[in-house]
């Protein structure tokens, strides 16, 4: 276990053990906001080690030591270290995607589609070569196509690409409802389908406080105000924080996906997968709940929708596939 003296005091990683642990590795590419969260989330929960990755030499460095020097405050062993260099997801066994740009002023839709595309798709190809049994949740935005680029320069199969957004959405539904009738969050579960936009497709039919269908506690109106602050959750947060978007919650979901898969637990969650067939809709990366488990999406789980809520889900997916022949897939 002893280092000899003469061994270099390296910034972290120096664990002569390390080779040995057990842990899962997670490999969060992006040392922003959202990544440096999920990495703290993740090693806060002791879920894996951590191998924290940006191109902005001294950031995921710093980052990473600041986090090992809050470990033993907090009492977690798990590991995080910096890096510069993408071939560092070697070995992981879960890749979080949240590099990419954000939109800046005079930039289109359209110009963040392309540039993110081109990000995303070189990262994939790092990922595919240095982490070939890995599972991929991509977190960058336009989140859908980002994760069909992702499929697409991979070539893995769908089970191991997924974006998330389902969980983020839902948490944001489910934090305006319990805020609505003051209970506690966990009493409520609820469901968004769709793409993370603004054609995302809350369901009041599928959310339930303590088991009772939301329809039976609130009115309809009231709901309706509740889903639309849902679809600009992340625009709100934007609005305020001014120079950021949200990263508390996105990274809380995406944490709660890799535990999800790490630890098997097979939650139900809404996650973004390849459709093929399921809801009558075919080739195309869309928001649906999925049984997530150490084989990734291990099962796609189709409700029953009425016409109204299928006719959305089909609207939404149109828009993401528009989104990814933009992207020429
Ligand atoms: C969000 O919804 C920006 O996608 C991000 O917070």
């Amino acid at each position: 276990m002893t280092a000899g003296a003469s061994a270099p005091l390296t910034y972290c990683g120096s664990f002569p053990g390390r080779k040995a642990c057990m842990r899962p590795k997670v490999a969060v590419i992006g040392a922003g906001h959202v990544g440096a969260t999920t990495a703290q989330r993740i090693l806060e929960t002791e879920l894996a080690d951590v191998t924290l990755i940006d191109l902005i030499e001294g950031l995921p460095q710093g980052k990473a030591l600041d986090m090992m020097q809050s470990a033993p405050i907090l009492g977690c062993d798990a590991i995080v270290t910096g890096s510069n260099d993408v071939a560092d997801v070697e070995g992981a066994d879960v890749v979080i995607i949240t590099a990419g740009l954000a939109r800046k002023p005079g930039m289109s839709r359209d110009d963040l589609l392309a540039k993110n595309a081109g990000i995303i798709a070189e990262l994939s190809r790092a990922v595919r070569d240095n982490a070939p049994d890995a599972i991929i949740i991509m977190v960058t935005n336009p989140l859908d196509v980002m994760t069909a680029v992702a499929h697409h320069e991979t070539g893995f199969a769908r089970e191991r690409v997924m974006g998330m957004a389902g969980v983020l959405d839902s948490a944001r539904l489910r934090c305006f409802i319990a805020m609505e009738l003051g209970c506690s969050v966990k009493e409520v579960s609820a469901m968004v389908l769709g793409g993370h936009g603004d054609s995302m497709v809350p369901l009041p039919r599928y959310c339930t406080v303590g088991g009772i269908a939301l329809p039976q506690l609130l009115p309809a109106e009231r709901i309706e105000q509740l889903v639309e602050r849902t679809r600009s959750g992340g625009a709100e947060i934007g609005r305020l924080l001014k120079t950021a978007s949200a990263y508390y919650a996105p990274a809380a979901s995406a944490a709660a996906m890799a535990a999800s898969i790490l630890r098997d637990q097979k939650q139900i969650l809404p996650v973004c997968t390849l459709l093929q067939g399921e809801y009558g809709i075919k080739d195309v990366f869309v928001g649906v709940p999925v049984r997530l488990g150490r084989k990734g999406v291990e099962d796609v789980i189709e409700l029953d929708l009425t016409d109204e809520e299928s006719a959305a889900l089909a609207v939404s997916a149109e828009h993401v596939r528009e989104s990814m022949n933009k992207v020429g897939l």
